[in-house]
């Protein structure tokens, strides 16, 4: 067949394109993965970066953290944060649908870097033309906005009021940006508080969600040792044994609070933690509520007293007491003086079925570099829980792929082995093709009636 007539480029879909459509169709649900670069120091098997993310495991992927500068412009932290983007944003090139943000927040000397920024309107102008361009040149598909929290930690009461007018002036920037450079517009979305009081004190809820494309609700660190006695980190529901403020620390009472005042249930992303707290138990008492001094040892890998990401607790819960905490749906378990509030699989099971009874928007994960992303450790295969949670939301499975064993012969699984990164056509089905992508192997196929030609890497008419 001469190329030079056919296939007629109106009918060259690219490969990847075929595989959006079909994706974008059947996606109804976020599930937003965030990813630390801080994660890449840790020891031996607990390292990670850009390049251990599966790219078909989340429908978008966060990149935490970056900073503002003394400039009012966003800026990098880490020494290879542009390597890392540059990684991350490859596995588009595998999956067409993923979507990834940059992340900025966090704090310098203590303080955060949006109260200088959001203070005048000429500054943040600046941040605005720098995030757009920074976005674009490193080709992130949008902003999230980690600041916790406007109205807190020294800042006047009028940044609620300024983080609005942030909002307002991101959102329009976007709009100009994606009509006058016929791109996409960046997506807009913000991590926000999940404590009532400082909701109130943080957002003009009904004026902010109309300018965010989704709202990850940060549903955890509700309990941990900074408290006299053992609490869960991420309850679904109340306990009886809170009183006082404590009646608020549950998933149920942030999100309630959220739609009481005016959010919409279809922005509001339910956060999952890969992780638990820990306590050191102080008397003989070992259940909800037992007094404490302070956090369990340190775990070998996040080497941070306080917290256990879930691939070090899967070593601690075997030989653990575990116990199920029916009327706010998650697990502790406790062995010697150590007490731990964590999720499992069951937990997040029934975080999605609260999802869906609300009408929520989705999943947002803090985070893959703490789940058993390598699967060396659970003996559960790779990222154990958030597969759960991605099969337990109902969301598309994921494209064939080989974390086949080294012993298989299986043709097709090991099909790139030692290729490079590309499309090839597979001789046995000329409806499909093989993506190689750093050794692994994904099937995909070509949209209803085309067929997959090698020649211009395109699925198009037979
Ligand atoms: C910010 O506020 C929290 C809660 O009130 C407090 O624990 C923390 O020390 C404050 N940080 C700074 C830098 O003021
Ligand atoms: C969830 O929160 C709502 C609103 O505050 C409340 O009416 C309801 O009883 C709570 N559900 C449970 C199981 O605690």
């Amino acid at each position: 067949m001469p190329l030079t007539q056919w296939p007629l480029p109106v009918l060259c879909v690219p490969a990847a394109l075929g595989a959006l459509l079909v994706l974008h169709t059947a996606t109804s649900s976020r599930l937003v993965c965030h990813m630390t670069n801080w994660a890449q120091y840790r020891p031996s098997s607990g390292k990670f970066t850009s390049d251990n993310i599966d790219p078909f495991l989340c429908t978008h992927v966060i990149y935490a953290l970056s900073t503002i500068n003394s400039f009012n412009q966003i800026a990098p932290i880490e020494w290879n944060d542009e390597q890392q983007f540059a990684g991350l944003n490859r596995l588009k090139n595998v999956n067409p649908a993923l979507k990834t943000l940059l992340s900025v927040g966090g704090t310098v000397n203590g303080i955060s870097p949006f109260i200088a920024m959001v203070a005048k309107i000429e500054s943040r102008a600046t941040f605005i033309k720098s995030v757009i361009s920074y976005l674009r040149t490193n080709n992130f598909d949008g902003l999230n906005l980690a600041w916790e929290y406007p109205g807190h930690n020294g800042s006047e009461e009028q940044d609620r009021e300024r983080f609005t007018l942030l909002l307002s002036e991101l959102a329009k920037a976007f709009e100009d940006d994606a009509r006058e450079n016929r791109k996409t517009p960046l997506l807009l979305t913000a991590n926000v508080a999940a404590f009532r009081p400082n909701i109130d004190r943080a957002y003009e809820v009904q004026k902010i969600a109309p300018h965010l494309d989704f709202i990850n609700v940060m549903t955890y660190d509700y309990h941990g040792h900074w408290e006299a006695a053992t609490g869960h980190n991420s309850p679904l529901y109340g306990s009886a044994m809170d009183s006082g403020t404590h009646i608020h620390h549950n998933i149920n009472a942030s999100i309630s609070h959220w739609l009481v005042k005016g959010a919409p249930a279809e922005k509001l992303l339910l956060g999952f933690p890969t992780y638990g707290r820990t306590y050191r138990l102080s008397t003989g008492a070992t259940g909800l509520g037992a007094p404490s001094n302070g956090p369990a040892d340190a775990g070998p890998y996040t080497r941070t007293a306080g917290f256990w990401s879930s691939y070090e607790i899967c070593a601690f819960t075997p030989g653990a007491n575990v116990e199920w905490i029916s009327e706010q749906q998650v697990p502790y378990a406790t062995y010697g003086s150590a007490w731990l509030g964590y999720d499992d699989k069951r937990s997040f099971s029934s975080k999605v079925q609260y999802m869906t009874a609300n009408n929520l928007g989705g999943a947002h994960v803090w985070t893959l570099d703490m789940d058993d992303f390598s699967g060396s450790f659970c003996s559960d295969g790779t990222y154990p829980l958030i597969n759960h949670l991605r099969v337990s939301m109902g969301l598309p499975s994921k494209p064939t792929t080989t974390a086949a064993p080294a012993t298989t012969t299986d043709p097709i699984a090991d099909f790139c082995r030692g290729r490079p990164d590309g499309l090839y056509e597979n001789p046995a089905n000329e409806k499909t093709f093989f993506q190689c992508f750093q050794g692994h192997t994904y099937l995909q196929h070509c949209q209803a009636g085309l067929v997959y030609w090698d020649s211009c890497k395109c699925c198009s008419h037979p």
